[in-house]
């Protein structure tokens, strides 16, 4: 599997860009460094990375405006083909056009454990709230300022007499770690077997009276005591495959739908002509036709009743 191309912004010393570099040489590790980018050209970060033989843009951010300075950040992103930005010490507030263009695809290391002390001199707030421990989190950047989504976090132990730099110090060894952690996971989600289910679930479960069971050792879903229309399935018989399986629409369908593209449609074994497999593994997923397809699964299995429904609100 290609590995993930990830563009590093940073203000300054760059320690956990350093990390995430490092972490990147590992073969099994599934993103590369493509860019180190920062809004101060003698940020030294940006020097480490060029000594590592990775791409690096500085420009000074003075003078801008911040939509103006963004769009040159993000026309150097896309230059590099990056696809996903990881900020690390970046000491500057994102536009909003920046924070949707890179929404989902951007993460962010804070110094606290969120959601307390968001903004600065988190070690400090955090000493003297007398907490027992500070840390680090990983988030989803959103509009909001050190506000999306945590996906992780380390807790770190304050001790007595820590001052601020010490505690700093401490908390920045475990943030290089979680860091490179976090975003190794992030960018191998989509093909891990729990975030696929969520993703098949959260459609499958949205059509009307679907819910779900286990048959055959498969999350399935199918009418409230009635027919099936999708199983999940993940390396079921040792197949090594993730994939849903849902009904087909026409006689012929399951045939030419694994002609026209072998790789991604297969005969499910057991389950006869009228099925058919669609793997979600391949890392390319067209998740709305995949909708589109439980959609038409399930009218297959339907009763006349809830169809009427259903063409009701499709009419709207
Ligand atoms: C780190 O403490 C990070 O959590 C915060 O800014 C600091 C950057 O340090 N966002 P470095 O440049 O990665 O060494």
């Amino acid at each position: 599997m290609a590995k993930a191309k990830v563009g590093v912004l940073i203000s300054g010393r760059g320690s956990n860009m350093a990390a995430l570099l490092y972490a990147a040489k590992a073969d099994d590790c599934p993103y590369e460094i493509v860019l180190v980018a920062a809004n101060d050209p003698d940020a030294p970060g940006l020097a480490l990375a060029a000594a590592e033989g990775i791409a690096t843009f500085g420009q000074s951010h003075k003078g801008m405006k911040r939509a103006a300075f963004d769009a040159i950040i993000d026309a150097q992103l896309r230059a590099a083909d990056v696809h996903y930005v990881a900020l690390a010490g970046y000491m500057r507030l994102l536009s909003p056009e920046f924070v949707s263009a890179w929404e989902g695809r951007m993460l962010n290391i804070h110094p606290s454990l969120l959601p307390k002390y968001k903004g600065l001199d988190t070690h400090q707030r955090a000493i003297d709230a007398g907490d027992s421990h500070a840390g680090c989190s990983v988030h989803v950047v959103t509009a909001e300022l050190d506000d999306g989504p945590v996906l992780a976090q380390t807790p770190v132990a304050i001790l007595p007499g820590d001052s601020a730099d010490t505690l700093a110090a401490r908390i920045l060894i475990a943030e290089h770690q979680l860091y490179a952690r976090t975003l190794a996971d992030f960018v191998t989600r989509e093909r891990q077997p729990g975030w696929l289910l969520n993703k098949v679930r959260a459609t499958a479960l949205a059509l009307p009276q679907a819910d779900e069971i286990v048959s055959h050792g498969m999350p399935c879903f199918g009418i409230v005591k009635g027919k099936k229309f999708a199983y999940f399935t993940r390396d079921h018989h040792g197949d090594g495959i993730i994939a849903v399986l849902v009904k087909t629409t026409a006689p012929e369908e399951q045939a030419t739908l694994i002609e026209a593209d072998p790789d991604r449609y297969y005969r499910p074994a057991y389950f006869g002509n009228d099925w058919i497999g669609i793997r979600l593994d391949l890392g390319d997923t067209d998740w709305e036709h995949v909708a589109q397809r439980l959609r038409a699964s399930w009218r297959q299995v339907a009763p006349k009743k809830l169809l009427g429904l259903m063409d009701i609100a499709d009419a709207f």
